[in-house]
């Protein structure tokens, strides 16, 4: 199945007289003839027992979500961060590193270099365009993983998967990418080497700012036998004695998230929250098509401007990504463009406050153009170091195109900027 046909049709498969309409499943609980077939399912859990860690609802989105990726199998979570996290933590224990891009979400690099930091693991952060020979030396001898954002909110910088795929790989461990910008309409990271995508489905995926989420899909080709990874291979005495790798096969990884630390953590959607996610997912491809259709004319817009010193969406032939754009997002850059006003963070501000169609909101990635002010919202607590890092000025206003007609959303635009010339 192609794409479209994926976000219609794939998860739930209803059998000869159930609803055509995926169900919602409003249980915590699952009852069964036997305390036998209860006892068997710890062994190999092929039934849902409980719904802190599993639901038939939730499991269709996984489903969904792991086929549209081209993954194995995918675990939903009750945000984007903790998914995020959790990919981490399914990696790596007090006293071990990862290695990530300083170009992330700035929620994200706070969970790494803070949160994160207090579990006694070390985020080793790096400026994702460095060449090979100054990533190989960042690497330590208890790196357990590598991360990065396919497009990076918001300096919308593209990540040349395949390049740190390959380094990864040198280094005998697996590489994260959070998708969740380009989606697998989009981008497919695993087409690219890719071992672990994430995505906080808060975004395009539920498409409509109805409520927040998260997963994690397991490509299933990481080697977990390579002996750097013995919590994938040998038993887990938290478990009875479960190999994850034996008894999962190539979804070890998603198999031990969710009997380690979703059994612990219990971050897992609710059955209604799946179901309006799926509401989303029918709509996935068709959606982004437009919103990349919008961002392109907005964004040649922008570019015309006096007022806007800097346009960036890879999009555009002058953007320093749109090759590496070319390479991995074809079909267009989502709907998000970053653009820095002349006159730094005070015009910034009023411009903020011109908008009259874009809705002022800390989100992204929405049906509703909304506009963000990355420095004094959602990245007021990185430091200035890390706001460069980030890619940020004090002046950059992250636009997010949604789907009112364009010509509407460019003359929004329009009236905003003569207001504060
Ligand atoms: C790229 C990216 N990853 C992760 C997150 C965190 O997701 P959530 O807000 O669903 O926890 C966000 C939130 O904006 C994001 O933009």
């Amino acid at each position: 199945m192609r794409d479209e046909t994926k976000c219609v049709r794939s998860g739930y498969k209803p059998k000869n007289g159930e609803p055509g309409v995926m169900p919602i499943v409003q249980s915590t609980t699952y009852v069964f003839d036997t305390a036998e077939e209860i006892g068997d399912l710890f062994n190999f859990p092929n039934a849902h027992m409980y719904s802190r860690f599993s639901n038939p609802t939730v499991d269709c989105v996984e489903k969904k979500i792991a086929d549209l990726e081209g993954g194995v199998a995918a675990m939903c979570t009750s945000s984007g961060q903790m998914a995020s996290m959790m990919s981490i933590l399914n990696l790596c224990s007090a006293g071990d590193s990862f290695i990530a891009a300083s170009a992330i979400y700035g929620g994200t690099v706070n969970l790494f270099a803070v949160t994160l930091q207090k579990l006694g693991i070390e985020c080793i952060f790096i400026d994702q365009d460095a060449d090979e020979a100054e990533i190989n030396a960042k690497f330590k001898p208890n790196t357990k993983a590598v991360f990065g954002e396919t497009l990076a909110n918001p300096a919308l910088s593209v990540f040349d998967i395949e390049k740190f795929a390959k380094i990864a790989h040198a280094h005998g461990v697996p590489l994260i990418i959070d998708n969740t910008f380009a989606t697998p309409i989009l981008c497919k990271p695993f087409d690219f080497g890719a071992d672990i995508v994430v995505h906080s489905t808060t975004k395009y995926m539920d498409g409509h700012a109805l409520q927040g989420g998260g997963v994690i899909v397991d490509g299933g080709r990481f080697d977990w036998n390579n002996g750097r990874f013995p919590e994938f291979t040998e038993p887990d005495e938290s478990y009875h004695g479960f190999v994850y790798t034996e008894k999962f096969g190539p979804a070890a990884y998603i198999g031990k998230a969710r009997m380690q630390l979703m059994r612990d953590y219990g971050a897992y959607p609710s059955a209604n929250s799946a179901f309006l996610l799926n509401l989303g997912l029918e709509t996935l491809a068709v959606r982004m098509e437009r919103y990349c259709q919008n961002a392109m004319k907005v964004a040649e817009y922008l570019s015309t401007r006096d007022e806007i010193e800097t346009v960036r969406y890879p999009g555009l032939k002058t953007d320093r990504y749109h090759g590496l754009a070319q390479k991995y997002l074809p079909a267009g850059c989502s709907g998000v463009i970053s653009f820095d006003v002349r006159g730094g963070r005070d015009k910034a501000a009023k411009l903020m406050n011109a908008f009259r169609l874009a809705c002022r909101e800390v989100h992204v990635a929405d049906i509703r153009t909304c506009v963000l002010h990355p420095a004094s919202m959602t990245h007021r607590q990185l430091t200035d170091e890390q706001l460069v890092a980030a890619g940020i000025n004090a002046g950059m206003v992250r636009f997010s195109c949604g789907l009112e007609n364009v010509d509407d959303i460019i003359e929004d635009i329009d009236q905003a900027l003569e207001k504060i010339k």
